[in-house]
């Protein structure tokens, strides 16, 4: 089915000028880029969209690193499109991460991994409703 994701292109990412690279291998996997801003976060919105990883080991590190640097939101739209992403974001971990993906290709470490993508159909709801109004929204 027709679906959408949200995916964020990480400061690691966007330091090194890779948003045209990055957006052009999801556009090659078939995904639509329907809505995108580039915002930098403050503390309390990484905390807040993170919220799910607060007890964990890395969860500081984590919210200093998505604040460290602007990021680009996007909603991705295309068959199937949260697993789609998923390929081609390729594994969490870049050492783990195939051949050709986004991750394989400019991760640099399991935290500065270049970028995010929604993990299933009700957190890519409430991921875009964070970041994006119904107005930005142009399908
Ligand atoms: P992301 O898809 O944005 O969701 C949670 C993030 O936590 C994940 O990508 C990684 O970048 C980060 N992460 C996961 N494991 C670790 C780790 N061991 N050390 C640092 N960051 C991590």
């Amino acid at each position: 089915a027709l679906e959408r994701t949200f995916s964020i292109i990480k400061p690691d990412a966007t330091k090194r000028n890779l948003t045209g690279k990055i957006t052009a291998m999801l556009e090659d996997g078939g995904l639509r880029v329907v809505a995108s801003k580039r915002i930098q976060l403050t503390l309390a919105q990484a905390q807040q969209f993170y919220g799910v990883h607060k007890e964990r080991p890395f969860f500081d590190e984590l919210c200093e690193f998505m604040i460290s640097e602007p990021i680009v939101v996007q909603v991705l739209e295309g068959e199937n499109a949260i697993a789609r992403n998923r390929e081609v974001m390729g594994a969490t971990n870049p050492a783990e991460a195939a051949d050709g993906t986004i991750r394989k290709t400019f991760a640099l470490s399991i935290g500065e991994n270049s970028v995010h993508g929604s993990d299933g159909p009700d957190t890519a709801k409430e991921e875009i409703a964070f970041f994006f109004s119904g107005l930005e929204l142009v399908g």
